[in-house]
């Protein structure tokens, strides 16, 4: 049997460079000897404020972005998650499933919450539980994420492992994470220890999926840098798979550009480091502005081509609420017996 992923991605605007190496290119690679279902995260960006108009447009957008990289929509399924029920339905199972001591470890609830904890939705709160719902209603294997996710889908285990126990059944899988490729966790283009994100208030952090090649190279000569010249594959542990901690710490914005450059040429990190090696950032910038705009400026083209026909893209997403909602519905209404849940 084809192994089943799914993985999610929140309709919030700014699709970034982050977004797309550490996960929609690796949603593409899976398409070919996985059955695969994506899916636009509507209730989840709804645990913080959205203005509707912009979540309609930032649906379109990520649905747009998918299209654009590669995702075949007859092959994998591409949909918003309000459109399938069973999302939400089996979330309340598992908010009964999930304790408030795992919930308080979410280190990523922390940092959206803030310091203004107690002004934060309950949404924000129990979205790891909704994760795991999106995941497991559909009995998927395997989720494709970048390496923030990672806790999450801690969580997502310990759910399916304690529900499978509390009714002594073998019912729901223990996904997988994928968390693959030399781009995992790609880094604020202004600070290096700062992971780059689609809330970061400076656009100059991130390259956005819909810029254009004028603004991907003004972003990259903006991007900090040290006074060195580029490290060399001394700088690797681990039979060159990773970067020595202490090196990356002194070093950030170098070793991340970097991995950028080993990512969108699709080349290891040891090889980059090897080419690279006393190079200085002027010349080096000159060659990851020149790739970055060969890799994103046709993906950035089809984006807009296709936002400019919310048709097709709407078409699109209907077409995979109805397939998923058949995946899906069975799988919950299994789930509902085996709580007790009487349906007369
Ligand atoms: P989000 O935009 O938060 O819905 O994230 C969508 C996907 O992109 C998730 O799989 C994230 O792990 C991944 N992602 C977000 N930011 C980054 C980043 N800076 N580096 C690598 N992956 C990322
Ligand atoms: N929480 C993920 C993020 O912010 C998005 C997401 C929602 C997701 N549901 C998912 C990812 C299910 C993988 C599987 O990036």
């Amino acid at each position: 049997m084809k192994r089943r992923v799914f993985s999610g991605v929140q309709p919030t605007g700014d699709l970034h460079l982050g977004n797309y190496l550490g996960a929609i290119r690796n949603f593409v690679r899976l398409q070919n000897d996985s059955e695969c279902l994506y899916c636009v995260v509507d209730l989840h960006a709804v645990t913080v404020w959205q203005e509707p108009m912009k979540l309609a447009a930032n649906t379109r957008e990520v649905a747009a972005a998918f299209l654009a990289a590669g995702i075949n929509p007859t092959n994998s399924i591409i949909f918003n998650q309000s459109q399938v029920s069973a999302h939400a339905e089996l979330a309340w199972v598992f908010n009964c499933v999930s304790r408030v001591g795992w919930l308080n470890r979410m280190t990523q609830f922390k940092e959206k919450a803030g310091k203004r904890r107690e002004n934060a939705s309950t949404g924000l709160y129990v979205y790891p539980n909704l994760m795991a719902a999106d995941i497991l209603t559909y009995k998927a294997t395997h989720v494709p994420v970048g390496e923030d996710q990672k806790q999450h889908l801690e969580l997502t285990r310990d759910i399916a492992i304690k529900f499978n126990n509390d009714f002594g059944i073998d019912f729901f899988p223990i996904v997988e994470p994928l968390i693959f490729g030399e781009a995992t966790r790609v880094m604020s283009l202004r600070d290096g220890t700062n992971k780059m994100s689609k809330s970061d208030p400076s656009d100059y952090s991130r390259i956005n999926l819909t810029d254009s090649p004028d603004a991907i190279a003004q972003k990259i000569r903006k991007a900090k840098t040290d006074p060195e010249a580029l490290p060399g594959p001394a700088a690797l542990i681990n039979e060159g798979k990773e970067i020595d901690p202490d090196q990356e710490k002194a070093r950030p914005e170098a070793f991340n550009l970097l991995s950028i450059y080993a990512a969108l040429s699709e080349q290891s990190l040891v090889s980059v480091l090897g080419q690279f090696e006393g190079a200085q950032f002027s010349s080096f910038k000159n060659k990851l502005v020149d790739l970055s705009v060969e890799k994103l400026g046709p993906i950035g083209n089809e984006m807009q081509r296709l936002m400019a026909d919310p048709g097709y893209v709407d078409g699109v997403l209907k077409d995979g609420a109805m397939r998923a909602n058949t995946i899906a519905e069975p799988i919950l209404k299994e789930a509902h017996k085996i709580l007790g849940f009487l349906s007369t």
